[in-house]
């Protein structure tokens, strides 16, 4: 698969297969992720990747802070408003969810479910989850969206799925506790990995994009 192959098919996977994948794939992933650039090659990245009886246990933990009720903690702000343009997207994506679902996205019981696949990392065998140290200034979390695409696009080259998760980071406090990440680091992102599973009818819809021609200005 060439580079622009990888880029244009790349899509999120929201259902694997439990095939664990071998770690030295995993492994490999990241070390193709990280020739990503980063501000003056700072490569401010950290990863924990949790498997198997960790992968359900960190599950239950996150599951069962939905379920008292604990108000979300990211370390990085949610997005409480969008400017008009970008918020028209976000609506376009979510009627379009709606209608192939059949469900109601602002249901209540459904965006629990919908957390609850989240934190299920979506039968994903593996979560890769990143951090950075807390300290670092806005540049560095620019550096970690390179650093994700990276492993996305990597993963995908070798046959695996991913999708990335900022819902992983809603505990951002009681997941660095889990895995013994210090309080002094950022958690950024979290993504599942694993096998694809093709059957699964949430896998066979893809996303779009606007025109070039709306994202772009040539001036000459
Ligand atoms: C920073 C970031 C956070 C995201 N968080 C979530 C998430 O918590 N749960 C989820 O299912 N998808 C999440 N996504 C996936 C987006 O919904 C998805 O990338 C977007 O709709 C475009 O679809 P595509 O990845 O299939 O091209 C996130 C994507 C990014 C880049």
């Amino acid at each position: 698969m060439d580079a622009i192959e990888c880029i244009r098919t790349r899509m999120s996977i929201r259902k694997f297969k439990p095939d664990p994948v071998p770690e030295d794939v995993l492994m490999q992933v990241i070390d193709d992720a990280k020739w990503s650039p980063s501000y003056k090659n700072s490569q401010p990245w950290e990863v924990v990747i949790v498997s198997g009886e960790k992968k359900e246990a960190l599950s239950r933990t996150l599951i069962e802070l939905l379920e008292s009720g604990a108000e979300p903690t990211p370390d990085l702000p949610v997005p409480l408003e969008w400017p008009p343009v970008v918020a028209s997207r976000i609506d376009a994506l979510m009627r379009k969810r709606s209608e192939i679902t059949g469900k109601d996205l602002n249901d209540p019981e459904v965006k629990r479910k919908s957390k609850i696949a989240n934190f299920s990392f979506y039968g994903a065998p593996h979560g890769i989850l990143l951090f950075q140290d807390a300290s670092l200034t806005v540049w560095s979390i620019f550096d970690m969206g390179i650093f994700a695409q990276s492993i996305m696009l990597a993963a995908h080259a070798y046959g695996l799925g991913t999708v990335p998760q900022a819902f992983l980071t809603d505990y951002a406090g009681a997941v660095k506790r889990f895995l013994g990440v210090p309080e002094t680091k950022r958690m950024v992102l979290g993504i599942s990995i694993g096998y694809p599973d093709w059957d699964s009818p949430v896998n066979g819809f893809r996303t779009d994009r606007v025109p070039t021609s709306e994202i772009v200005k040539i001036v000459t």
